[in-house]
């Protein structure tokens, strides 16, 4: 499986400490930056990721700014994207299973480090359940049509 990951500066020390976790286990990990801790704008590192889960050059992807808010919106804005912002790793695991969430949110100002791996690890290996959710999940790509 490969993961995009990108964040705003908010996000840029949790992206780096998610990065060597995903290389750690083998994963992986395209980054489409910010590549320092210097002022960025969230909306373009959420088109970036975003962007990149649609044409495939990513299997799903991560994206990261301070609360996760601003660029989970982003990403939401992209057509075929599925972007949850979570902060437990149960909404983690069920975003895979019942909303077939393609990009993980997260608020680097909000989890703590250990926290945020835990419920990457809950995201990467939980799969969608398909069935009543395939039908759900259809139902929103039509809000987009
Ligand atoms: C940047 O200061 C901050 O607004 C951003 O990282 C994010 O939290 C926005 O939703």
């Amino acid at each position: 499986m490969k993961i995009g990951i990108g964040s705003d500066h908010g996000g840029f020390e949790l992206k780096e400490y998610i990065k060597e976790y995903l290389d750690g286990i083998g994963v992986e990990c395209v980054d489409y930056g910010t590549y320092s801790s210097d002022s960025v704008d969230y909306p373009d590192y959420g088109k970036k990721v975003a962007e990149a889960v649609v044409a495939k050059e990513v299997d799903r992807a991560i994206a990261i700014c301070g609360t996760g808010i601003g660029i989970s919106i982003s990403c939401n804005k992209v057509k075929g994207i599925r972007c949850a912002l979570c902060g437990d790793t149960y909404s983690a695991r069920m975003s895979r299973e019942h909303n077939d969430a393609n990009i993980l949110a997260l608020g680097g100002r909000v989890v703590g480090k250990d926290l945020a791996l835990e419920i990457v690890a809950a995201w990467l290996n939980a799969e969608f359940a398909g069935g009543r959710h395939g039908r759900r999940v259809k139902k929103i790509s039509e809000i987009e049509l």
